[in-house]
């Protein structure tokens, strides 16, 4: 396993204490709701998103505290995303990390309703990030990476295209499923990471670019893995793109070519990252290669 897992290991502590301190209790009314959304966000989970915002402001040599609410709010968004994808009207899955999904444990309309709590409360913890000044931009970058023209809108064409035939047009769709439903919000989180230590428009927008090419990267490595990775693993249910005819790049290209799709926007990311000098080379460049790399 790459040196990358190890860095997102060591930052996993940090990155869940933040989140156990910016969620309300589980004895807090109504209570069943806060168990919900806690066992959502405590059930495993890489926090690539969290750290990919901790590492982003490091690259202008910010301590990790700047990046504490923006961090965990990715990373609060991101499994309400996760919630919602599995409900049984989306994917209909049994198992997220490594556990029934909530949906299984609290019901659907609980599970829902944690999903919605959860937007909402990230979201409106940018509101108390540190840099008092990039709160308003912070806003902006999640609340569009979330919304219809960002995950929301990448689910909806998801959903449209299941069952669609592979002809020319499929391939344009495609990418735009993923730059919608994962890379929005990967390319967010690079670019909160900056906004967060007082980057500049430029290093901004380079960090937005790396963070698009890598989320494109990890939901090509996510697609692969459906395909080849176990429920161990994985911690979800292998081999459900295929069962729902779903448009993924292992559909369209095969796994070699899915594979090798990912190798190039790994590149692109990393060739993405040269306006920010060699600060970013070492982890973003890691970061991105662990995307593909990964096993779970
Ligand atoms: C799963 O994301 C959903 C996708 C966008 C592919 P992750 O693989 O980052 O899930 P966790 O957070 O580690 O569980
Ligand atoms: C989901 O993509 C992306 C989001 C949750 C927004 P998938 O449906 O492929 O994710 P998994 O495989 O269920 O994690
Ligand atoms: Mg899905
Ligand atoms: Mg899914
Ligand atoms: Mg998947």
């Amino acid at each position: 396993m790459s040196d990358f897992a190890e860095v997102l290991r060591s930052w996993k502590p940090r990155l869940e204490t933040w989140l156990d301190e910016v969620l309300p209790s589980a004895s807090t009314e109504p209570q069943r709701l806060h168990e919900a959304m806690r066992y959502s966000v405590f059930g495993g989970g890489k926090r690539l998103r969290g750290a990919l915002v901790v590492l982003s402001a490091q690259v202008f040599d910010a301590a990790p505290e700047v990046a504490r609410e923006p961090a965990c709010a990715v990373e609060l968004v991101h499994t309400y995303s996760l919630i919602h994808d599995d409900l049984p009207c989306m994917d209909d899955d049994d198992l997220r990390r490594g556990r029934p999904t909530a949906h299984k444990v609290y019901g659907e309309a609980l599970a829902l309703l944690a999903g919605d709590a959860l937007l909402t409360r990230g979201l409106a913890l940018l509101a108390e990030a540190q840099r008092a000044e990039a709160v308003g931009l912070m806003v902006r970058e999640l609340g569009a990476a979330a919304g219809s023209v960002g995950m929301v809108g990448g689910q909806v064409l998801d959903l449209e295209s299941e069952g669609r035939p592979i002809d020319r047009d499929a391939h344009t769709v495609l990418r735009r499923i993923h730059l919608g439903k994962t890379a929005a919000m990967i390319r967010a989180s690079a670019a909160l990471g900056g906004l967060a230590a007082g980057a500049g428009p430029e290093a901004v927008a380079a960090l937005r670019s790396y963070g698009e090419h890598v989320g494109l990267a990890f939901q090509i490595a996510d697609d692969v893995l459906d395909e080849t990775g176990t429920a161990e693993e994985l911690g979800k249910t292998p081999g459900k793109d295929r069962d729902q005819g779903k448009l993924t790049y292992v559909a369209a290209l095969g796994l070699e070519g899915a594979r090798l799709a990912a190798r190039e926007e790994v590149e692109r990311a990393i060739a993405a990252l040269k306006p920010l000098g060699n600060g970013a080379n070492g982890r973003l460049a890691e970061l991105a290669r662990f995307a593909v790399e990964r096993t779970s």
